[in-house]
């Protein structure tokens, strides 16, 4: 069993690496993405996926407490991320101008696009129960690890289930 108390990059990535090995399945692959991350970062209160469905974020597979269903593109952190295209880093939610809060825990957030063959599928959306908990290298190695899911997994399969926006002209 490894220690759920060390943050270590390099560990994270190579149990992700083994995790997707032979699993094209988005849903499987995101599903053990979002509980690595909750379970081996540390201060992290909820990890999951809104995808994009006829213009709006819809919750999917997720780690934490039940949370908020649908998010309109330009609302709350996640909205913000998803119409921006970029990643969010909010260092206080309090201090977040129309921050959703799903759970009162949360205390700081990154939400990254999740963005595969120039279309936007939705956005991952991490919390801390710490302020500031995101810095630019978790940010970066998020990005990383997030790259590795997306070009593990046939997330293509899901078009037509999810409406991903096409950004190739944007
Ligand atoms: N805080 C997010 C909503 C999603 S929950 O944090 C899981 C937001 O402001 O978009």
């Amino acid at each position: 069993m490894l220690d759920q108390s060390i943050e270590n990059y390099a560990k994270i990535k190579a149990i992700l690496t083994e995790l997707v090995k032979g699993e094209k399945n988005f849903i499987a692959n995101a599903s053990n993405f979002s509980s690595l991350i909750y379970n081996y970062f540390n201060y992290i209160n909820w990890c999951g996926f809104y995808m994009l469905e006829h213009g709006e974020l819809v919750l999917s597979t997720f780690q934490g407490k039940p949370a908020c269903l649908r998010i309109a593109i330009g609302q709350g952190a996640c909205g913000t991320a998803a119409a921006q295209k970029k990643t969010l880093v909010v260092e206080n939610v309090h201090e977040f101008k129309g921050h959703i809060a799903c759970d009162s825990d949360s205390r700081s957030e990154i939400v990254l696009p999740v963005i595969f063959d120039y279309k936007l599928y939705g956005v991952l959306d991490i919390d801390s129960s710490v302020f500031n908990r995101f810095s630019s290298e978790d940010s970066e190695f998020l990005r990383n690890m997030l790259r590795i899911l997306l070009e593990s997994s046939d997330i293509t399969k899901l078009d037509g289930y999810y409406n991903p926006i096409d950004i190739k002209s944007e």
